[in-house]
């Protein structure tokens, strides 16, 4: 029976060339089914516009191309539900949708893979799924975000000690705290869209490595898919996988984030900072200790972090070594994709309920500000307002803070004449016009914690990413 009669493609494509099958355990070794199925949708979404362009250029009849696009939604529904036949002899997914098609389409489906490749196709599926999962995540993100900008409205009044080297440094507010997260994933956000923009341009048309001898309609093929451009050369566009790079780029700088703050947030659930709590809902247990709570979900992000670090690292050392167009070694580089997608979306997930769950200790908070040094500077910036030199108000303030530990008082609770005994250019009464909190509202410039300008940015940052809709609990101010 030929293979118009069967309607199936007899063995591998390729079998035309060959005198033997080929070995089981090689179709084992090289099959890539087991996980590039994900990508059918874009498979299919781009066979059915190459089948358009093929109609366009007369290389279809109008009835071949309803056969194929009506063969193609049967092999969609087949990759939905889970009853597409997986076949190791076929390799892949571009070879899987092209037998399921010829066998509901009959001989029109022999056409579909003219002027293609499986070369121009990867790389096609591979874009359009990109640029799918980079939406997606930054949809993600989005909530993230809201969920962080609420918590930076409530807290907006807390006083906290702010650290450098995990050592109290200058007092900030909790909606500062906040906000600083905010302009991280704001960041993170940003760069998955440009992800998009990078990503965005059809490969389909460079064919295996040097495009093809068919009148191709290279562009009517990108508008359709929604890229909004073609690749340049063919050499480049099969082997290039910047754009899977670029991704794992911006979502490693997403996990260094949410790992940073998990362990912050790690030492501040401990007993000894007790800064934070976590509800019960988002803690584990020991099997062992019957006292334990741990914050499992903050300790696997981070833990994750190395996870999708190796991804990055991975693809980039599977890249390195690669001559022009395509080498097989590129079928390895979904595993790294799919792995850290998957693993950053369920990190974005956890830290969204970490976010929500959080509260402050505020005793705690209150008790871990008494008697501290968190004044210094405010002092020392008072003392240049007053006409000295920076270094030498420096070095004054050091020997303020060296008697207030002295005296085991915080540095609000000197006296005038403590004051006085250092510098004849404290003025009277200033010991009365020190506070933590007036010292948080006295940064009131671009960038500070000063409250007015933070409520500002909060909003600013709210009305860019959800437009019109009303924070719940603002206005601000
Ligand atoms: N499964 C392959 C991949 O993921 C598709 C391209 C194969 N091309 C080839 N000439 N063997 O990269």
């Amino acid at each position: 029976m030929s293979v118009e009669e069967s309607g199936e493609l007899p063995g591998k494509p390729w079998g035309g060339r060959f005198s033997e099958p080929t070995d089981r355990d090689v179709e084992a070794f090289t099959e890539s089914i087991s996980f590039d199925r994900r990508l059918y949708r874009e498979d299919i979404e781009g066979s059915r516009a190459h089948a358009r362009m093929l109609r366009r250029i007369g290389l279809l009849t109008e009835e071949e191309l309803e056969q194929i696009l009506s063969g193609l939604d049967k092999v969609a529904a087949e990759c939905a539900d889970g009853s597409l036949p997986l076949r190791i002899e076929w390799e892949d997914i571009h070879m899987h949708v092209e037998k399921r098609l010829v066998h509901h389409a009959g001989p029109a489906g022999l056409k579909i893979h003219t002027a293609r490749s499986r070369n121009d196709q990867v790389a096609t599926d591979l874009r359009l799924y990109v640029r799918r999962e980079a939406g997606e995540l930054s949809k993600s993100v989005e909530a993230l975000l809201r969920r962080i900008l609420l918590r930076a409205l409530e807290y907006r009044n807390l006083l906290l000690p702010g650290y450098t080297h995990t050592q109290q440094a200058q007092p900030i507010s909790g909606g500062y705290y906040f906000g600083a997260y905010a302009e991280r994933f704001l960041r993170d956000r940003s760069r998955l869209l440009s992800v998009i923009e990078n990503t965005n341009l059809s490969p389909l048309g460079s064919g295996a490595l040097a495009g093809s001898t068919l009148p191709i309609d290279r562009e009517g093929v990108a508008r359709e898919l929604g890229f909004s451009g073609v690749t340049q050369n063919g050499l480049d566009a099969v082997g290039d996988r910047d754009f899977v790079a670029d991704l794992l780029h911006a979502l490693s700088l997403l996990m260094v984030h949410l790992s940073g703050w998990a362990e912050e947030w790690v030492l501040w659930s401990t007993r000894e900072f007790g800064l934070i709590r976590l509800p019960d809902r988002l803690l584990t247990g020991s099997s062992m200790m019957p006292q334990k709570k741990n914050p499992d979900i903050l300790e696997l992000i981070r833990g994750k972090t190395g996870r999708v670090f190796s991804d990055y690292g991975g693809l980039l050392v599977l890249l390195k070594g690669l001559p022009l167009s395509y080498n097989r070694d590129l079928q390895e580089d979904k595993t790294f994709l799919f792995d850290a997608i998957d693993q950053t979306k369920a990190c974005l997930a956890m830290m969204s309920l970490a976010v929500e769950g959080m509260r402050f200790a505020e005793d705690r908070v209150a008790e871990v500000l008494k008697g501290t040094e968190l004044l210094a500077t405010d002092i020392a910036e008072d003392l240049v307002r007053f006409g000295m030199p920076f270094r030498e108000a420096h070095a004054i303030v050091g020997r303020i803070v060296a008697l207030a530990a002295r005296k085991e008082v915080p540095l609000e609770q000197l006296s005038d004449e403590d004051f006085q005994s250092f510098s004849d250019r404290f003025p009277k009464g200033y010991a009365g016009t020190l506070s933590l909190w007036g010292s948080v509202e006295r940064r009131s410039h671009a960038g500070g914690p000063a409250p007015r300008t933070v409520s500002r940015r909060i909003e600013a940052i709210w009305k860019d990413l959800f437009g019109e809709e009303p924070m719940p609990g603002g206005p601000l101010r």
